[in-house]
């Protein structure tokens, strides 16, 4: 994304140390960059201003120990190197040399890469890894090896027809037509050669053989590892509905998915959304802004109601009252028709276009063929690893013992399953680290960006702070008294806090 133009003081001429307090951090500038400087006691940190994730302006996040989260999405910097330490940023911020004297504070240039080099674990390394899945989880796991030194083979499988890529933006800005296409691939095309990562595009695995450890492949091919992980994602559930599989009806999963949004959505004036969903209404947004008359069918009273509660659940629901979408709530598709949606309570709306966004099953056939345990999803212990000593899982497929509920869950998060990939890469190589993050997600409609944090499938108590229809506002969702999740909107620092919290706790 472009650079904004530099801004506050030019930091290479000084400023005086009285100008930040400890604890502060203030922006500036060195030439055309941006740097964010932070005080913490006798040290001082100047690194770039900028989270590498989508620019997000790390002076309004939170610093915690020598480390500074970004307020847009939680990804994490080390402020003494610069280095991602959480997803969902991947790339290190820039580092720049500081020096003191006479009271003032100046900073010097760039410096080199000072993030420090990570070695393997001391026990024997795996030889061959294989990664079932190019996504999320797939891809951090991927980066992670390399990043830890793994010197063996890394082969990513994935059916999809794109190297991985961004996919939240494609219910976002890049279905919307606000983002072009470049901003999404998580990586160049050159990065998969560079780290010696043998991407395989369009391969579908049919199976896995156990015993051989052998990944088996639908065109008949056989690949061998030592270490496995599954990551196999999510995939739309489809409508048993007549009329469900015509081409104008779509699910969005994967880019090609988009892609074909895209294109009918430049001839279309009317489209319905069935499913109200966050990636339903997400789409609705956008399809707003290309100025398409969009329709709203669902089955719930109040959209988002299930997993935000009724406050937040009615304001996005005005929220898109607001922007001109039509909803039929308490209603259902009961049949699709060339030009028609036709609606279980006897309504019929028209449609050049039919998005359903009626939620997804983890994809768990692999797992299941088998043999591995399941639970509602694939079943990981708190290191990600299966039933099946050296298959490790990670993602929106896996459920694994969450420290902070007490609970095993499974989420369909992108930054946990980009945690989960790196965790999942640090045991292949014979580290034992717990997966402990409190998982996060963030969801965007319009202008309005809604953060959660914790995880609450039930409350018996919302405590609201500030005021939802002002778009100022952060819920608790309390259960026997104890927080469990945290959503907010425009309440960035306050939602980084409770994370802080409830990592504390379940430390603790
Ligand atoms: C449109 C959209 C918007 C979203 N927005 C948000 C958001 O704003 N915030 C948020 O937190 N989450 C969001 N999510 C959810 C998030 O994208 C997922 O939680 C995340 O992608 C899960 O990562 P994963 O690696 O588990 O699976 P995926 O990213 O789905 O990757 C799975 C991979 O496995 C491959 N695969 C599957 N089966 C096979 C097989 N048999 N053989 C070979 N390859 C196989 C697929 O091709 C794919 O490459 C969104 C999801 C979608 C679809
Ligand atoms: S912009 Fe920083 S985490 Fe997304």
């Amino acid at each position: 994304m472009a650079q904004d133009e530099p801004s506050g003081p030019d930091l290479a001429h000084g400023i005086p140390e009285t100008q930040i307090p400890d604890g502060g951090k203030l922006v500036g500038h060195v030439g055309d960059d941006e740097v964010l400087l932070v005080r913490r006691g006798a040290d001082i940190f100047a690194i770039g201003a900028h989270c590498t994730h989508y620019h997000g302006p790390l002076v309004d996040g939170l610093v915690v120990d020598d480390t500074v989260r970004c307020p847009w999405h939680h990804a994490c910097f080390d402020l003494r190197t610069g280095e991602a330490l959480r997803a969902p940023a991947l790339s290190p911020v820039p580092c720049w040399a500081v020096e003191r004297h006479d009271g003032n504070i100046f900073v010097l240039g760039k410096r080199e890469d000072s993030r420090p080099r990570r070695s393997r674990p001391a026990t024997a390394a795996p030889e061959k890894i294989v990664i079932v899945g190019g996504g999320a989880a797939g891809f951090a796991a991927a980066e992670m090896l390399r990043l830890r030194d793994h010197q063996g083979g890394i082969v990513m499988l994935s059916r999809d027809d794109a190297p991985p890529y961004d996919r939240p933006n494609l219910s976002k800005d890049y279905l919307a037509g606000n983002a072009p296409e470049d901003w999404l691939p998580l990586r160049s095309e050159g990065f998969y050669a560079e780290q010696a990562i043998d991407l395989r595009l369009r391969q579908e695995v049919a199976s896995i053989d156990i015993r051989g450890r052998e990944v088996l492949l639908a065109d008949g091919g056989k690949i061998a590892y030592d270490r496995l992980l599954l990551a196999t994602g999510a995939e739309p559930v489809r409508l048993p509905i007549p009329g469900a599989e015509q081409p104008h009806v779509h699910t969005l999963r994967s880019l090609a998915d988009c892609r074909a949004i895209i294109d009918m959505a430049k001839g279309a004036k009317r489209a319905v959304v069935i499913g109200a969903s966050f990636i339903g209404l997400e789409v609705a947004a956008s399809l707003r802004a290309r100025e398409i008359e969009v329709h709203v069918v669902a089955p719930e009273k109040r959209p988002m109601e299930r997993i935000l509660g009724p406050d937040m659940g009615d304001f996005v629901h005005a929220l898109h009252l607001e922007h001109g979408v039509v909803f039929h709530l308490e209603d259902t598709a009961a049949a699709i028709e060339r030009k028609v949606v036709r609606l279980k309570r006897g309504g019929e709306l028209e449609a050049d276009l039919v998005v359903v966004g009626v939620g997804v099953r983890p994809r768990l056939q692999l797992a299941e063929k088998a043999g591995l345990m399941l639970d509602r999803g694939l079943a990981v212990d708190e290191y990600l690893q299966t039933s099946a000593p050296g298959i490790f899982a990670a993602g929106d497929i896996a459920r694994w013992p969450d420290p902070h509920t007490g609970d095993k869950i499974r989420v369909e998060h992108w930054v946990v399953a980009e945690r989960q990939g790196q965790t999942a890469a640090l045991n292949m190589l014979g580290e034992r680290e717990k997966f402990v993050a409190v998982p996060f997600f963030w969801s965007q409609h319009y202008d309005v960006p809604i953060n959660y944090v914790g995880h609450a499938e039930k409350w018996d108590e919302i405590v609201i702070d500030g005021d939802i229809a002002a778009k100022d506002c952060l819920l608790r969702y309390k259960h026997k008294g104890r927080v469990l999740a945290v959503t907010s909107i425009f309440r960035d620092i306050a939602n980084l806090e409770a994370e802080v919290a409830m990592e504390r706790l379940s430390a603790a």
